[in-house]
């Protein structure tokens, strides 16, 4: 069934229980075969701090996370394009290299499959960074644009056997957002001006993408 049209029918289902979400998840684990877990929503919700909990309660032979962040272009890149004063628009990723390894992830063969990761120190993309076994049931996705419906993104919902939206409180999600560049090293006054400009500016393109949640997740206990 089209995501849109589910969430439709069905309307928003809201959570915010941990042991809720782990039982889901484990029950994509045990129905046969490679599933996907989307895990979407704003810059801060929270989307990489859940997927990674989820693979620590479920271990490693169950589940690993593949970062939608992997696909960012490189800084270089980015400067040839002139789109470095807004890395973490949804134009700054490789959208068609993610939809690629997607659709590889769904029919695994027989060897390993190698995703990139951020490196948030260095803020670059690293190729090769996360193994996914052919043998491993259940891959966790999780970036801002999961369920952006414009451009190649479109392509990613229907790649998802599931998705979720992280919605925690906006006040909440901000302040989380400016700690984290700050522990990164940015000033105070930067990390809040590149929130208020850049992050924000793309939470409100990512908010559509709660109406084709399969589960919108409030806050997590
Ligand atoms: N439930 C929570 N309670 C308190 N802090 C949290 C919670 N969830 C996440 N955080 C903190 O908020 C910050 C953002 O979390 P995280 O990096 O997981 O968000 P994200 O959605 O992956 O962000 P991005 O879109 O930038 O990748 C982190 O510093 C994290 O430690
Ligand atoms: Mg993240």
């Amino acid at each position: 069934m089209e995501r849109e049209t589910r969430a439709e029918k069905y309307g928003e289902t809201a959570t915010s229980e941990f042991a809720g979400l782990e039982r889901r998840a484990r029950g994509l684990a045990a129905a046969g075969g490679r599933r996907i877990l989307g895990i979407a929503g704003p810059p801060g919700a929270g989307k990489s701090t859940l997927a990674a909990r989820l693979a620590r309660a479920l271990g490693p032979a169950l589940a690993v996370v593949v970062p939608m962040d992997g696909f960012h272009l490189a800084q270089a890149e980015l400067v040839r394009l002139g789109r470095a004063d807004r890395k973490g628009a949804p134009d700054t990723f490789d959208a068609a290299g993610y939809t690629a390894l997607l659709r590889r992830l769904r029919t695994p063969g027989a060897g390993v499959v190698y995703a990139p990761a951020f490196d948030r120190a260095l803020e670059e993309p690293v190729a090769g960074s996360v193994p996914v076994g052919p043998q491993v049931p259940l891959v966790i996705t999780e970036g801002n644009y999961l369920l952006h419906g414009a451009g190649e993104w479109a392509e990613v919902g229907p790649l998802l056997d599931e998705a979720w939206f992280l919605a925690p409180d906006d006040s909440l999600r901000v302040r989380w957002l400016v700690d984290r560049h700050v522990r990164h090293g940015k000033e105070e006054a930067y990390a809040r001006d590149w929130v208020t400009r850049s992050d924000e500016a793309n939470a409100r393109l990512i908010a559509p993408g709660r109406a084709r949640a399969d589960l919108v997740v409030l806050a997590v206990d």
